[in-house]
């Protein structure tokens, strides 16, 4: 998985299962979060390129963020699951503020 945040681009192997976040915080990648329950949208991201292999999104993905937001790629780190690991996916960090 390639990630950016506002220092570069990183490429990580991330286990299925595990959220980007978990992935980010693992790696001591600087990805801003603080509930981890899909609440704040401090670790909102844009999903540019994989969607289809990460998980849909949460009921807390759908109460945090606009219908349009989802449409356009934005999901929250803490709830984004890898549901597969054949492909490319890049994720970048795109907070609120
Ligand atoms: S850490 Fe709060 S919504 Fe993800």
């Amino acid at each position: 998985m390639q990630v950016t945040n506002r220092k570069g681009t990183f490429e990580l192997n991330v286990p299925t299962g595990w959220t980007v976040l978990d992935a980010m915080i693992k790696a001591d990648v600087e990805w801003g979060f603080s509930c981890t329950r899909g609440s704040c949208a401090r670790c909102r991201c844009l999903v540019t390129e994989g969607l289809s292999l990460l998980s849909e999104a949460s009921d807390a993905e759908w109460d945090r963020l606009t219908e349009e937001e989802l449409n356009e790629g934005y999901r929250l780190a803490c709830q984004l699951k890898v549901s597969s690991n054949e492909g490319a996916i890049h994720v970048i960090h795109k907070p609120y503020f």
